[in-house]
């Protein structure tokens, strides 16, 4: 098999709000601010995306029909979500080749934390943190997302799939 072979790509895309009185987790970390991401889960809008990204390149189902919105997954942490995928990819024989991700937030700046990201997304995934880049970017306060009123993440992923035998 070359090196070539077997290579799939796939797209994630993730938003939720921003509200009062919840942490921001992004990625697996907290980062201060005075707002975080609301949602079903732990709001983990960047993990969420990765997870669909990867879902995708490796036919498995997307992170609602994995993580269905009922009791059981009621404030999940995303890292517990990311580390089932990992071992549904390991279990499938699709090795994570690398990741991309863009955190789109009017709030907070994201430079500060680019390192600390792409650590515990790499960790989450059980991948070198060299296959990881995340980055930040605003909506130059235009829509909904450059009035803080939330935060949304765009991810491509690259993975190997074990060859055909
Ligand atoms: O200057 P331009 O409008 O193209 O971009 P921007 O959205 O203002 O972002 C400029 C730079 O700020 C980005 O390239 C990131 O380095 C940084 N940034 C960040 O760290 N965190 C954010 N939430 C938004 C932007
Ligand atoms: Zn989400």
């Amino acid at each position: 098999m070359t090196r070539t072979e077997n290579l799939s790509i796939g797209l994630g895309f993730d938003v939720h709000p921003l509200v009062h009185g919840r942490s921001l987790i992004l990625g697996g970390i907290e980062i201060p601010f005075d707002r975080g991401l609301d949602g079903h889960s732990d709001g983990d809008a960047l993990l969420h995306a990765v997870i669909d990204a990867l879902a995708s390149a490796a036919d498995l189902p997307d992170i609602g029909e994995m993580f269905p919105g009922d009791d059981e997954n009621l404030d999940r942490s995303s890292v517990e979500m990311a580390h089932e995928v990992a071992r549904r990819l390991a279990v499938n024989g699709t090795k994570i080749l690398s990741v991309d991700a863009i955190v789109i937030a009017q709030v907070p700046r994201i430079s500060p934390y680019r390192q600390q990201l792409r650590e515990s997304v790499a960790a989450c995934f059980d991948v070198d943190p060299g296959r990881v880049n995340v980055k930040g970017k605003t909506f130059d306060h235009l829509g909904p997302i450059g009035r803080e009123e939330g935060i949304e993440c765009r991810v491509v992923v690259l993975v190997q799939k074990r060859a055909a035998s």
